[in-house]
């Protein structure tokens, strides 16, 4: 730790989507910074960046990158955590990894602050930050499941194009101005990078995000689903997805279904629940057509709550609609807030 109580910190992606709002994130909360030191691929190695009126300028991440770090936070793809993560963590640094790289491994903290902060302590080194998708959901469900026990939740998702990186948002406003200008639409991107064929996504909606497994689901629903259990600690909860992403630049929308156990919780008393949890706004009243969409919960920290409704047929269910900023709450903010937790709570 550097003196009086400050940190140095690293961001791995420093120039990506969500590395830049991580950056935007840990100044507006005014974490203990002493050294910030932002890394990127050779690509942008000498950007220069603004932070807190000080020019800084991203270096190419190595293994040596990290001496004298704290805290380190990654957001730079699978690939670039699995062969940095531990050299940061050999330098004696913490990190906190938002890829997929370790979220299902066993001694790997998966952690949504409101749902299961008491895992951080148990780190050996690295905590995982869940899928964008998943966090949401999860900060909204938890509240529901404590209360009355949860035993299935089916969730259909919209994804914004930022959930897959500054590339698909530049596609999208290419596409989106190639549409209307009565040309034709050039896909080489979504749905995944990596795919054998690609779709426009301007004015479309594209049922696959990432690759399909052999079940037929994609990784995508496939982490929404082993991701939830594991946040939740709750290897049985029956959990089913179908991730969609639709052509909007800024945060995810799920409509979520779930059943839970207690037989005579009602729509006023989830309400209740929702609207005092913390991280989560309630906004729902059909009366005045108050619900949340991704343009209203762009730019902010919280996770946005309406529409909600019992099922006409089954007793115990319940319809939600959630929705919030996939580069905030589902990825820099949840980052900055497990590092918040760590530095309050001497976890380091
Ligand atoms: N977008 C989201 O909503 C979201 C949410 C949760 C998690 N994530 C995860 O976060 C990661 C980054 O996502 P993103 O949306 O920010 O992507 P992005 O906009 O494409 O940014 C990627 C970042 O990684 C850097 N990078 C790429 N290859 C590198 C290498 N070999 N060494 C060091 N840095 C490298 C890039 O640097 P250059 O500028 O040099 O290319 C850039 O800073 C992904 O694993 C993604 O799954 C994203």
């Amino acid at each position: 730790m550097s003196s009086s109580n400050t940190y140095n910190v690293a961001i791995v992606g420093a120039t990506g989507a969500v590395g830049q709002k991580m950056l935007e994130t840990l100044e507006d909360r005014s974490f203990p910074v002493n050294h910030l030191k932002l890394l990127s691929s050779s690509r942008s190695a000498g950007t220069k960046v603004k932070y807190k009126g000080e020019t800084l300028v991203v270096e190419e991440a190595t293994p040596e990158s990290f001496k004298g770090v704290d805290i380190a936070l990654f957001s730079a793809g699978g690939s670039v955590s699995k062969k940095l993560a531990p050299e940061a963590v050999k330098h004696g640094a913490l990190v906190i990894d938002n890829t997929s790289a370790y979220r299902m491994a066993e001694d790997v903290p998966l952690v949504v602050p409101e749902v299961n902060e008491a895992d951080i302590e148990h780190h050996k080194g690295i905590i995982a930050n869940p899928n964008c998708s998943t966090i949401q959901m999860v900060a909204a469900l938890e509240p529901v499941r404590k209360a009355y026990g949860l035993s299935r939740v089916i969730v259909s998702t919209y994804q914004a194009v930022s959930g897959a990186g500054n590339e698909a948002a530049e596609e999208l406003r290419a596409q989106s101005q190639a549409f209307l200008d009565g040309e034709e639409l050039e896909a080489n991107l979504l749905p995944v990078k990596g795919d054998e064929k690609h779709y426009p996504i301007a004015f479309n909606a594209l049922p696959q995000i990432d690759m399909f497994e052999e079940s037929g689901y994609t990784f995508e629903e496939m982490k929404m689903i082993n991701e939830t259990k594991k946040i939740m600690h709750q290897p049985d909860l029956s959990v089913a997805a179908t991730c969609v992403r639709l052509p909007f630049f800024t945060s995810h929308a799920e409509s979520v279904y779930i059943e839970v156990e207690n037989q005579n919780a009602s729509v006023e008393d989830v309400k209740q629940l929702l609207a005092n949890a913390p991280g989560i706004v309630l906004e729902d009243d059909p009366s005045t057509q108050t619900y949340p969409t991704p343009l209203s919960a762009a730019e902010k920290r919280d996770v946005f709550v309406g529409r909600i409704r019992k099922d006409p047929d089954h007793e115990n269910g319940f319809h939600l609609w959630v929705v919030s900023d996939n580069l905030l709450k589902g990825a820099a903010w949840n980052s900055v807030q497990i590092a918040e937790r760590v530095v309050a709570n001497g976890w380091l």
